[in-house]
């Protein structure tokens, strides 16, 4: 669909030079094929049931057999790379015994220099491992996946839980020759009776000749500082791979939204691979870059989908990359210190001669919109609603104020409002947020703002800008039918973070600074 359509035009574009053939496509220098695979895992009838290994290994071997056909597909593409998605080789709701049949041992040691599957007798209980090895050395194809794995400890280990072992949700990293380059024990798990988190956060990257290091996290990480933005500050990370098991929820947390802006916030591309469960609200995969991205979201149709695309190589000293990582500096409110524009290396500042954003005028507004509150995402939002063709608005809440300058483009009935949230969310985990967020609401009254909304078709040409107390701002900017669109210009300025957007392609749904205050979770 959508996305059908850009990477055909990314693919028809002319090459000059510097090209080499990969497997019949042509691949610009500087750039790579990356591949991810939104799976829709046989699940297990019963996962709360204990059955055999065999039973397991029979179950997850369906999804490994789905797997391969989709690696020998990516890597006739020119894929040389391919994601899999967390929970995608054994399924979920498990508890901690029942799980365990689908465990694969796994070392967790830097020592250990393995190919599972040229070398499949070192360990016992390898199966999962050694399969996914085998695909990537016989397809010469980097390779990650996400498994469950089990590792004993001794009970003079502090940690050690009572029944003598520890249970992972694992992420495992193949290289091309299928040898075990990296694996990744995640740490924000979310509500999983079955795994243990590991006592200290992983910080897991693996080097490739195409694209240098990857790192990755999985799923829920993406929320947290530890170790998802501590490893991609650390390691200076410009690629991402990330299996996940999303559900979605709009207004501010659609996979797609969230994983775009992601790769945004941090000018990296990342590699994202979630599982297609849409009865569970689960779809949303993509591989993104800063400025562009190749994204399958579907709620409609059952089955799995694998999305190639070629993109480019960031590197360090790629002019973009020192100026935004300005942007997460410690020193954070320098006026004019980044903004992206449509296209990477076209970066536009926001002129110094600009109005300064600040207090909203009061011309035009004879009567103040209502405020009023909403319950978005189950938090307690601040709304005025969006009346009229055009005006500025402003909202505040804790030590956070929004404030929104609109025109509409085209005009409709629909009801949008301006919310704030300065504060901690605590239902399905705990962490602390600051948005400002123009949303579409469900219908015309009030308390629709801040419901699930997938469709739109008013454009709203927009600024939208508040004084945040943290530097981590992720931009969403949603449109119509769970599509993604790009800031004309965001960044820093006099303090206030801003996004500023003319003529979205399709109608607007979501418009927000999304802003992660670590510090206070
Ligand atoms: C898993 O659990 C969720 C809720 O906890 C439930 O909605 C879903 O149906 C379950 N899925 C399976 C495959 O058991
Ligand atoms: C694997 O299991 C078998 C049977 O339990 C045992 O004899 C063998 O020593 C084990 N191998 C390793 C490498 O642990
Ligand atoms: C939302 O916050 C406002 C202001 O603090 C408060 O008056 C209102 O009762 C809250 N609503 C809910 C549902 O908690
Ligand atoms: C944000 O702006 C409001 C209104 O000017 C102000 O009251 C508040 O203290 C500011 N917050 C921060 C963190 O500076
Ligand atoms: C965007 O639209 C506003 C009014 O809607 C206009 O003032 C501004 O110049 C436009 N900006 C661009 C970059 O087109």
């Amino acid at each position: 669909m959508a996305y059908t359509m850009v990477d055909l035009c990314w693919k028809l574009s002319v090459c000059f030079f510097c090209c080499q053939v990969v497997s019949g496509r042509v691949k610009r220098d500087g750039h790579y094929v990356a591949a991810v695979y939104e799976h829709e895992s046989i699940l297990s009838p019963n996962p709360t049931a204990l059955v055999d290994r065999q039973s397991a290994l029979e179950l997850m071997g369906r999804n490994l057999d789905i797997y391969e056909q989709q690696v020998v597909a990516a890597a006739r593409q020119g894929a040389q790379i391919i994601v899999f998605p967390e929970d995608g080789i054994h399924g979920f709701n498990f508890t901690r015994s029942s799980i365990y049949p689908y465990l694969d041992f796994v070392l967790h040691s830097h020592s250990v220099k393995w190919n599972p599957c040229r070398e499949p007798y070192l360990f016992n209980d390898t199966e999962v491992l050694q399969r996914l090895s085998c695909m990537a050395l016989k397809n010469k194809i980097f390779l990650v996946a996400n498994l469950g794995t089990k590792q004993p400890c001794e009970h003079t280990d502090p940690h050690c839980p009572s029944d003598g072992r520890y249970q992972f949700n694992t992420n495992v990293a193949f290289n091309d020759d299928g040898m075990l380059v990296a694996t990744y024990r995640k740490h924000n798990l979310y509500f999983e009776d079955a795994f243990d988190a590991p006592p200290e956060p992983d910080y897991k990257l693996f080097d490739t000749p195409f694209a240098g290091k990857f790192g990755m996290f999985t799923c829920f990480d993406i929320l947290f500082f530890e170790p998802a933005v501590n490893l991609i500050r650390q390691y200076n990370l410009k690629q991402v791979v990330y299996p996940t098991a999303w559900m979605n929820q709009l207004p501010l947390l659609a996979a797609v939204e969230f994983q775009q802006a992601f790769a945004t916030a941090f000018n990296i591309n990342i590699l994202a691979a979630n599982i297609h469960h849409p009865t569970l609200g689960m779809t949303g995969s993509g591989i993104y870059t800063p400025v562009k991205s190749f994204i399958y979201h579907n709620m409609e149709s059952y089955g799995g989908k694998l999305i190639v695309a070629e993109i480019p190589v960031i590197t360090t000293d790629y002019k973009t990359n020192l100026e935004s990582n300005e942007r997460f500096r410690e020193n954070l409110h320098h006026s004019c210190k980044t903004s992206t524009s449509a296209s990477m290396g076209n970066q536009v500042c926001f002129k110094e001669e600009q109005e300064t954003p600040g207090r909203v005028s009061e011309k035009g507004n004879e009567q103040l919109p209502p405020l009023f509150y909403a319950e978005m995402m189950y938090d307690n939002f601040t709304f005025v609603p969006v009346w009229g063709e055009e005006g500025e608005l402003q909202v505040c809440a804790n030590t956070l104020c929004c404030y929104l300058n609109y025109q509409r483009a085209v005009l409709t009935g629909e009801l949008y409002a301006l919310g704030v949230f300065d504060g901690l969310h605590t239902v399905h985990g705990t962490y602390y947020v600051q948005a400002c967020a123009l949303v579409k609401c469900g219908g015309l009254s009030f308390s629709t703002c801040g419901q699930e909304v997938t469709d739109a078709t008013a454009v709203i040409d927009f600024q939208l800008w508040g004084n945040m107390s943290t530097p981590y701002i992720f931009p969403l900017l949603l449109t119509s039918g769970i599509t993604l669109d790009f800031a004309d210009h965001m960044g820093w300025k006099n303090k206030h973070y801003f996004i500023s957007k003319n003529r979205t392609s399709s109608g607007l749904l979501t418009a927000a600074l999304y802003g992660r205050w670590y510090e206070k979770d």
